[in-house]
């Protein structure tokens, strides 16, 4: 072999080792399925160390020309044969595995299979309402006075200025907030809100506090965006928020994402006192906070609960709602209010990713909020949630007497059991998919094994009984 790597040409040595190799694959010199030298005698022959042919063969590998095969070593594993034109197939497993947008949770990840497989399982898994509490008839009826014509372009990258001026006013005769419609983006869902604010307003290394369990906990878009993540423990009154200044004191937190209300999945609600605190140690260091409130309209005793939101002097809440879960999740319909200049740089990215939200859903949405009917579907929202938070806790309190532990909400759509015994909870939820249910295991949301998440809103009032009894079918064997 007289080929050696130059030292001096600043292409790094692995490269330009690699580029070799690779020149000597295609011109069929090792056709596929034959074996490269092993490293330590390549190594030897081009006067380098070990590990820089293990770089080599390791881009090799990154670009789908090789294989390492257990016991023989880097295989040829493109069809190459010599004289002959060959196709290289792009390593699609490498791909797959390099992104920057991390995977799900693997059990979310069964979840969503689960469901979407059209098996006929109890789902109380998602967040959705049932059939029974979505305003059908409402919404057909705008769909009907619907002109087609006038909503087949591009909309207003921030949002249609019909839907933000209906959610201002929602805000305020709803959830005690003013604002404007320039202070608003429509997004697809509150989702889209935070992924957003993740990567507008952070960047790799920030740190940032989550509520601990909680929904934010489900979700790989803080460590795809490479933050930090520290956790704040809810306690029955929402989080102590002098855990945020402690975070801050040791990691310099720069934003703190909370869900005050009905939080998802304990659904407790922050006391009034430690609303008012996390304000005042907001402005007092600085930090950013943001409100998620996607449940406080939901709210049984029709008592408004105040979000940090509107008890904000000092514009230091981003604020993120949507109709998910008081109108329809296929909408997609969610929102962030905040000051100017975050809403001007959220709606450029949105622009970037998505040229602004389809305007068919907003003009339905918008319609929907300014209706008449609007209120009374509100009022039989709640009816119909408090309806099925009561069936459920009296199928758990039949089933189990007091073997399982869990805190009344007064509103949202999700209850937070724990078992007495602790159990695998892997095994647990492999058998009661087994028996024809899914729910949301507490490890998905950042507890451990003896914790879950029955969301009661999303089955037919009929059907809770019978899931609660098939998920007590599965442990009784298991206790
Ligand atoms: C607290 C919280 N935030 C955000 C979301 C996302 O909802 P969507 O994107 O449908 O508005 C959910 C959904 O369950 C949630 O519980």
């Amino acid at each position: 072999m007289s080929w050696l790597p130059n030292k001096t040409n600043g292409i790094p040595v692995y490269k330009q080792i690699s580029n070799y190799m690779e020149s000597r694959i295609m011109n069929g010199e090792y056709p596929s399925g034959s074996t490269l030298p092993s490293e330590r005698h390549l190594a030897a022959e081009l006067h380098v160390n070990r590990s820089t042919i293990v770089s080599s063969y390791d881009e090799l590998y990154a670009i789908g020309l090789v294989k390492r095969v257990k016991g023989i070593g880097t295989v040829v594993s493109i069809d190459n044969k010599a004289g002959g034109t060959f196709k290289r197939i792009p390593n699609w497993e490498e791909y797959v595995k390099s992104g920057v947008f991390q995977s799900n949770n693997p059990l979310n990840q069964q979840i969503y299979k689960i469901i979407q497989s059209g098996d006929q399982h109890i789902n109380f898994a998602i967040g959705e309402l049932s059939p029974d509490l979505l305003p059908i008839r409402l919404m057909q009826e705008v769909h009907n006075s619907m002109e087609i014509s006038e909503f087949l372009g591009y909309e207003h990258m921030q949002g249609n200025m019909k839907l933000r001026e209906a959610i201002t006013s929602h805000l305020k005769t709803y959830r005690n907030v003013e604002t404007n419609a320039s202070s608003i983006l429509i997004t697809s869902g509150a989702q889209q809100a935070l992924h957003l604010i993740i990567q507008c307003l952070l960047k790799p290394g920030d740190s940032v506090a989550i509520e601990d369990p909680s929904y934010a906990y489900s979700l790989p878009i803080f460590q795809s965006a490479g933050l930090k993540t520290f956790l704040l423990p809810i306690e029955e009154e929402g989080i102590d928020p002098e855990q945020i200044v402690s975070l801050y004191k040791k990691h310099r937190i720069k934003m703190v994402f909370l869900n005050p209300i009905f939080q998802n999945p304990t659904g407790n609600t922050m006391s009034y006192e430690r609303r008012k605190k996390v304000l005042e140690i907001s402005t007092q260091y600085g930090i950013a906070v943001v409100e998620d409130d996607p449940y406080s309209v939901t709210g049984y005793d029709n008592e408004p609960i105040r979000s940090l939101k509107s008890m904000d002097q000092d514009g230091s809440v981003l604020y993120i709602s949507s109709l998910s879960k008081i109108i329809s999740s296929g909408l997609r319909i969610g929102w962030i209010v905040g000051p100017q200049a975050v809403i001007q740089r959220l709606t450029d990215a949105k622009q970037q990713i998505d040229f602004g939200h389809p305007n068919y859903p907003q003009w339905i949405a918008a319609q929907l909020l300014s209706s008449e009917g609007f209120e009374t579907h509100i009022q039989h929202l709640r009816i119909g949630l408090k309806r099925k938070r009561d069936i459920t806790l009296h199928a758990l309190q039949s089933a189990f007497k007091d073997n399982i532990e869990y805190g009344i909400p007064s509103g949202g759509i999700h209850l937070w059991c724990k078992l007495k015994e602790e159990l695998n909870e892997q095994h647990l939820f492999k058998e009661c998919v087994k028996n024809g249910i899914v729910f949301a295991p507490g490890s998905t949301l950042g507890s451990n094994d003896r914790y879950m998440r029955f969301t009661y809103s999303r089955v037919d009032d009929h059907m809770i009984e019978e899931g609660i009894r098939r998920f007590a079918e599965v442990i009784k064997p298991i206790e």
